[in-house]
């Protein structure tokens, strides 16, 4: 099997864990888009789902999904979205597809959060993807700067975000203490969000392998 067909049978194994009758929260990614897909063909009845990213709201929006603002309601049960590297404690990089800030909020306020993802974006440790970090744009050269002292290399990206802020990818760091590291890029002036998801990791892992989808929980 490709890297797509690994995504997509986790993607299908995913639906498994929606919850008939309540909002799901949606990730972003190529995963997740197999996922809207799967969830879309199974019937299962979801009245209303939290999206973390245009990209993401089109996909429902197309396949009659309703699609509500975070400020409307007040929890979500199940999050489902991939990530681009996940450690055995379930800390993961996330970003690739640059709606990170967006995923941090929607994770943040649901009770379980499953990842999909194929076999590669297992790790046993952080930090060969490089780490995504949204920066209000004034602050690009301060916050790279700071991400030089701690030894990445800063690069910028040629994007900008859903909320209208820069991407810096750092490569080359080493990410032993995933929940230290979290806390220190989020403390520096114009950093929005770091795509280190560590805090409040995955609940739930579904890999895709060659020899089917293996599921741990934590
Ligand atoms: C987007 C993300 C994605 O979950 C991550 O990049 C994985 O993407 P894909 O499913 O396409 O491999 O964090 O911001």
């Amino acid at each position: 099997m490709d890297q797509n067909q690994l995504k997509k049978q986790v993607a299908e194994a995913a639906v498994a864990y929606v919850q008939p009758g309540k909002v799901l929260g949606v990730g972003t990614g190529s995963t997740v888009d197999f996922f809207i897909d799967a969830l879309a063909q199974s019937g299962i009845e979801v009245p209303a789902c939290v999206s973390s990213s245009e990209r993401s709201t089109r996909k429902l929006l197309a396949l009659g999904f309703k699609v509500v603002d975070l400020n409307e309601i007040e929890s979500i049960g199940v999050y489902v979205d991939g990530a681009d590297e996940i450690d055995a404690s379930f800390a993961m990089i996330k970003g690739g597809g640059g709606a990170l800030t967006r995923e941090k909020i929607v994770a943040s306020v649901s009770e379980r959060f499953v990842c999909i993802a194929d076999g590669s974006k297992k790790v046993d440790c952080l930090g060969t993807f490089p780490l995504p970090v949204e920066v209000i744009p004034m602050a690009v050269q301060s916050v790279a700067r700071f991400l030089k002292e701690l030894g990445g290399e800063p690069v910028e990206r040629d994007f900008t975000t859903d909320n209208g802020n820069r991407i810096l990818d750092v490569h080359g760091l080493r990410i032993d203490d995933p929940v230290a590291m979290e806390s220190r890029i989020n403390q520096m002036p114009g950093v929005v969000t770091v795509g280190l998801f560590a805090q409040r990791g995955a609940d739930v892992l579904l890999l895709g392998t060659q020899d089917g989808v293996v599921t741990s929980q934590k």
